[in-house]
């Protein structure tokens, strides 16, 4: 995995052959830069299969959050804030000062947290599977009662807790290699980086308010039977966005881009081709 500094992240880079037909209208042969923010309590290998997005004539970078699969030990992000500002620093780091950017889950309240501090660098938005809402009162004490086990137990709890929630039936029965990818995703973190994403979590401003002033291309996907934030969340993000386009994800849970790749990676190729 690269690295910049302090910085971890995957990239792919558009294959050397591509066509300038393909290509149009890119000067430099590269169609621009798609950023990929993952979810909790995962890691930057959940957007492997976007990496084939790269064909497109996109780089695809997907940075590593502070902490997670063992990067940066010791230091620990206790806000989304926290965690957008590390992704300004690795954009500046790597020269990109304009780029579509996305995440799911997680990954969509730091998309929303970097929009709100510095909304020059989208050329266009992907929410995945997330929500803008703040946690309701029961949603935060379940978080907390998560914190409690995953202080006791460590990263294990966290697996506990989620994997059942995170795919949907038919992904459990027919592709147990993703559930065992989750698995190892989580197991690969700290105590102390799941505790901090977690506290980062409940601690996130509601960013409703955010959503009328998204001016770019913005494109909200979520798996139709996805159990932690439901297709109706994404209703109302596709609602409060002006323009934007909802694709829902057929025979997908919350891991829509794990689950049904090529679905998702067709919907973030029509959306790059056609609107960005
Ligand atoms: C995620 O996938 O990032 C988490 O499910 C986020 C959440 O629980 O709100």
């Amino acid at each position: 995995m690269p690295t910049l500094g302090r910085f971890h992240y995957l990239e792919a880079l558009p294959p050397d052959g591509l066509s300038q037909a393909r290509l149009r209208g890119a000067g430099s042969g590269l169609l621009g830069t798609l950023v990929l923010i993952h979810g909790f309590p995962l890691s930057a290998r959940m957007w492997e299969p976007q990496l084939a997005l790269a064909a497109q004539g996109w780089r695809v970078i997907a940075p590593q959050l502070r902490g997670f699969d063992g990067t940066a030990a010791g230091s620990v992000a206790a806000s989304v804030d926290d965690f957008a500002g590390d992704l300004i620093d690795l954009l500046d780091g790597l020269h990109i000062d304009h780029a579509v950017i996305g995440g799911l889950s997680m990954g969509g309240y730091i998309t929303l947290a970097l929009f709100r501090h510095a909304a020059r660098y989208f050329r266009g938005m992907v929410l995945a599977d997330t929500r803008a809402q703040a946690d309701p009162p029961e949603a935060a004490a379940g978080r907390q009662r998560m914190l409690t086990a995953v202080r006791e137990r460590g990263a294990v709890a966290a697996a506990d807790e989620m994997l059942p929630k995170l795919v949907c039936d038919a992904t459990r029965f027919q592709q147990p290699a993703v559930v065992d990818a989750l698995r190892a995703m989580i197991m690969s973190n700290s105590t102390e980086t799941v505790a901090g994403a977690l506290i980062a979590i409940v601690a996130r401003p509601d960013a409703t308010a955010v959503l009328p002033t998204i001016h770019c291309p913005t494109l909200i996907v979520v798996g139709d039977q996805d159990a932690i934030t439901p297709p109706a969340l994404s209703e109302d993000l596709r609602r409060g966005i002006p323009g934007s386009s909802l694709v829902v994800v057929p025979d997908a849970g919350h891991m829509s881009n794990m689950e049904q790749p090529a679905a998702f990676n067709a919907a973030l190729a029509s959306f790059l081709e056609r609107r960005v």
